[in-house]
């Protein structure tokens, strides 16, 4: 069958779905994964899928038809250029946690130091932290081993160098030792926002990963600001992802707990998204 055609197809079984620039993202994974080429190389040189290829594209679009998330269909996404593998054990990294990291990498790079990051999921924030840093020495750490043995595949997959740790950090009286910078893209959606969310978001990625109460929302910046404030070294920085709803709550939060410097800046999409913290 021509590739164009099955395009068509393709694009008619989802419209009533998706709008057509989310259709139009998936079928730019969907070829450069299974065919490894660009649509702008598919338009110069129209394509023939073969029997086996339609199969892959066919489960494809089923599984996209049922909301499941194009990154768990293939099983893995970018951060920062760097792949990352994928399942319902963690959350899909999200390009507002790049700039994050971007931050970090921009205030900390040539700095000799430890770094911690809690919470770390896929473990990009880490690896991409250790990859993009002269001499970070990297400590990650959550609570879900099963993320934690994603984190490590994905280290392995690509050369970072990181330390995972299993700790539940809301029962954690202590941190080991001070860190140069503390990071973390803790858990910070109410259940009161579920019903803004999408779908694949809510049937595929994992609860623990995503919600706190409605009466405690800032469970885990309270917990992890009070233990920065004791662990942080003296030029060190405290780097949080945050709930755009509640910035200013989160911001009085770090103040209260000590931290004189507190920046606040906001995502790609103008939504406030992440806080520097210093003491
Ligand atoms: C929003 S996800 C962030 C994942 C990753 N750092 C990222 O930015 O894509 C929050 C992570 O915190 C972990 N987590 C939830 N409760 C925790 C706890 N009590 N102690 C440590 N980690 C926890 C979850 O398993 C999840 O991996």
């Amino acid at each position: 069958m021509q590739l164009n055609k099955y395009k068509n197809y393709f694009f008619n079984q989802l419209k009533t779905i998706y709008p057509e620039t989310e259709i139009s993202s998936f079928w730019s994974w969907l070829t450069e994964f299974y065919l490894n080429k660009t649509r702008i190389e598919l338009a110069l040189n129209p394509h023939q899928l073969t029997d086996e290829m339609k199969q892959n594209f066919d489960d494809a679009l089923n599984r996209l038809k049922i909301q499941e998330p194009i990154q768990h269909i293939l099983g893995e996404t970018y951060f920062m250029d760097y792949p990352f593998s994928v399942s319902q054990e963690v959350l899909i990294p999200r390009p507002e946690t790049e700039d994050l990291v971007r931050w970090i990498i921009e205030d900390y790079r040539e700095v000799d130091g430890h770094i911690l990051d809690i919470g770390t999921g896929s473990g990009c924030i880490a690896i991409a932290l250790d990859l993009g840093m002269f001499n970070a020495r990297v400590t990650a750490l959550d609570v879900s081993e099963k993320a934690l043995k994603i984190a490590a595949e994905n280290a392995k997959r690509n050369r970072a160098k990181v330390n995972f740790i299993k700790q539940d950090i809301l029962s954690t009286q202590a941190l080991n030792q001070n860190y140069q910078v503390i990071v973390s893209n803790p858990p910070y959606v109410r259940e009161l926002e579920k019903s803004q969310m999408q779908k694949n978001v809510l049937n595929y990625e994992p609860d623990l990963a995503l919600f706190v109460t409605d009466d405690s929302p800032l469970l885990f910046y309270d917990k992890i600001g009070r233990l920065a404030f004791r662990h942080l070294e003296k030029n060190g920085s405290l780097y949080f992802e945050i709930n755009q709803y509640l910035a200013k709550e989160t911001l009085d939060l770090l103040r209260k707990i000590g931290f004189n410097d507190v920046e606040l800046r906001k995502d790609l999409y103008g939504n406030d998204r992440m806080i520097k913290a210093s003491l």
